[in-house]
């Protein structure tokens, strides 16, 4: 495997894999490796020739009060997670790397009104730094195709809409969450949850699956069914950012009458924030 902290050096690399015409596929990720970005890396290798993977934990997604500096950094670790996994080619650059310039005055990328809501409302300039950290990769790394998890569905939408808005050449393809069999959704934040807390964090998808079989029995009062969901969760010790059901495609909040459904949960269990989601059509 390729490993590369710069820019120049990893565009350089990239030039003569596609001179040779291969396809190149991008698995964009902040590190700490899971089974769920090997799972990542496994469709992108089923998708393209070559396959770069990036380990960035982008400084400007994070809020002032958020777990920038506590974010997991285990880059020797996931290298040879990569290389066991047949990655072509690692790009790990520092933050002064991609922000040479500071990051106050960076250009940032806009982003559309889905990221308004739910993680958009309590995160203002999260998703503006994810598009904006995206759209440098994809310009520095150039891939056919990009891969993303499903547990960010929000973050996904947004991805996908930039691609489409902004008309990146660039093909994404989502996988599934991937969960341990307590059901609790892989997360790089998972390890730091303090053991108590660990036991409870499955409860989390476990409300998402009884909500959306009541919905299946034909419940449609959402705004009673997300506050008897949130105070099941207050009541176990998580502090409820939102457990929302909504529209699919707009992510705004459901109607009665729409039958492609999405809840999204984020929730704290202590100092860490989960996310995850259940989509279902009815
Ligand atoms: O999902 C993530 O890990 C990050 O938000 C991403 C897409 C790598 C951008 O920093």
């Amino acid at each position: 495997m390729l490993s590369f902290h710069t820019i120049q050096e990893t565009r350089d690399a990239l030039n003569l894999v596609r001179q040779k015409g291969k396809t190149v596929a991008l698995v964009p990720t902040m590190g700490n490796l899971h089974q769920g970005h090997l799972r990542l890396i496994e469709t992108a290798r089923k998708n393209a020739d070559y396959i770069a993977v990036s380990i960035f934990v982008n400084p400007i997604q994070f809020g002032p009060n958020e777990d920038f500096d506590a974010y997991p950094r285990t880059l020797e670790q996931d290298s040879e997670k990569l290389i066991a996994q047949g990655t072509d080619l690692l790009f790990a650059p520092s933050a002064a790397e991609m922000y040479p310039y500071g990051l106050e005055d960076q250009i940032r990328v806009g982003t559309p009104e889905i990221a308004n809501t739910l993680c958009g409302a309590d995160r203002p300039d999260h998703f503006s730094g994810v598009t904006t950290v995206v759209s440098k990769l994809f310009n520095i790394i150039q891939p056919d195709i990009a891969v993303f998890g499903e547990k960010d569905y929000q973050q996904l939408a947004v991805v996908k809409k930039m691609v489409m808005d902004l008309c990146f050449p660039i093909k994404v393809v989502s996988m599934p969450t991937i969960r341990e069999a307590s059901g609790l959704a892989l997360s790089s934040r998972n390890g730091n949850l303090r053991a108590t807390d660990a036991e409870i964090a499955p409860l989390l998808h476990q409300t998402l699956n009884t909500y959306k079989n009541i919905i299946l029995t034909g419940q449609r009062n959402y705004v009673e069914l997300e506050k008897e969901a949130t105070q099941i969760l207050e009541k176990n010790g998580f502090k409820v950012d939102y457990f929302s059901v909504c529209n699919q495609r707009s992510l705004t909040k459901a109607s009665s009458r729409q039958r492609d459904l999405v809840i999204l949960v984020a929730a704290k269990l202590g100092t860490v924030r989960l996310i995850d989601n259940i989509a279902f059509s009815v």
